[in-house]
């Protein structure tokens, strides 16, 4: 029987918010129990722009607590850095052969990063949708949670992986499918409800971070861009504001967008946003306090670290010696 296995990981870029435990880890921890689970701290990932490398090691590690704070359990999840195992660049390479540019330009995510400095741009942040690729087929992941902005980037490795297959002239990779996210997959700047609440805005008041205590979330709450229209509805085109707002509500306490739209439909907007806060502060709470608590222990984070690496290892050694062997490598 083939086991249903799950890859994922996050950028290693600071502070995490609630984007990326509503849009990521929290629906990692729904799913731990149901799949063979891989979480990777994506290190090569994030050097693809520029790190302060003191400030890329703190946030690993902070990463890792994160991790378990937020209710990974390490006994059966294997939580590692990207780095610390060769084959995801080895493989990267590889699968970077059969890779035609004209897939990879039509990268949005890239296009966005990039923007006009197209020649400035490195080959790391131009070839990281093959990196991620490689990350999932180095593990033969069957299943990945993404959210909306990654989609792009499975169909690509789904589209690599066939590419390999028929180069080889094997069914080697099995193509991986998406997991789909509950309701919040893609939590909005408190400030912009067309933006996507993200650790590069200037704003402090756009998102709540996984460290922040009650007081800070209730007032960035109270601060959150409301609307003029009465009531409160879901209506993505005509209010973002709102509409996030009641997407946040869902994916924290658990309850369809029915049950959370009929129960603050009359309500005005201080009113549901002091019941947001509230939730949110009461969810958060016990995570916050285990996370402060982890990121001050370097040496059970490193220990941990340590003994995912050995996990992933394990797995990635043997396929990326099979990898070598198909593609004619002596090793
Ligand atoms: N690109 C993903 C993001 O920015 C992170 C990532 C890297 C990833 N490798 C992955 C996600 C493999 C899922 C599977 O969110």
């Amino acid at each position: 029987m083939m086991t249903s296995r799950v890859l994922s990981g996050v950028q290693p870029t600071g502070n995490l918010h609630l984007g990326n435990y509503l849009g990521a880890i929290k629906q990692w921890v729904d799913i731990q129990g149901s799949y063979e689970c891989l979480f990777c701290i994506v290190d090569l990932h994030a050097i693809t722009v520029p790190q302060d490398p003191k400030y890329l090691t703190e946030s690993t590690l902070d990463t890792a607590a994160a991790y378990i704070a937020c209710g990974i359990d390490p006994e059966t999840s294997v939580i590692f850095n990207q780095s610390r195992i060769a084959g995801h660049c080895e493989l990267a390479w590889i699968l970077g052969t059969m890779t035609p540019l004209g897939w990879l330009n039509r990268m949005t995510q890239f296009k966005e990063k990039a923007g006009k400095h197209k020649d400035q741009s490195g080959l790391g942040l131009y070839g990281y949708p093959v990196l991620m690729a490689a990350d999932i087929l180095l593990y033969h992941a069957t299943h990945v949670p993404v959210g909306e902005d990654q989609k792009q980037h499975l169909e690509l490795t789904r589209d690599i992986a066939g590419a390999f297959n028929r180069q080889y002239d094997r069914e080697y990779f099995t193509l991986p499918e998406p997991l789909i996210a509950g309701p919040a997959t893609r939590v909005m700047s408190l400030r912009d409800g067309t933006k996507k609440m993200s650790k590069s805005d200037e704003s402090e008041y756009s998102r709540i971070h996984l460290s922040d205590d009650s007081d800070t979330i209730a007032k960035k709450f109270k601060k959150a861009k409301s609307d003029m229209h009465e009531g409160i509805t879901h209506d993505p085109d005509n209010r973002p504001e709102a509409t996030n707002l009641i997407n946040i509500y869902a994916a924290i306490t658990g309850k369809t967008h029915e049950q959370v739209c009929q129960e603050v439909e009359s309500m005005g907007f201080s009113q549901f946003k002091t019941l947001l806060s509230d939730a949110v502060i009461e969810h958060l709470g016990p995570i916050t306090t285990t996370y402060r608590q982890l990121t001050d222990d370097k040496a059970y984070l490193q220990s941990l670290l340590d003994k995912g690496a050995e996990n992933a290892a394990a797995l990635a050694e043997k396929n990326i010696k099979q990898i070598k062997e198909i593609v004619g490598f002596v090793v």
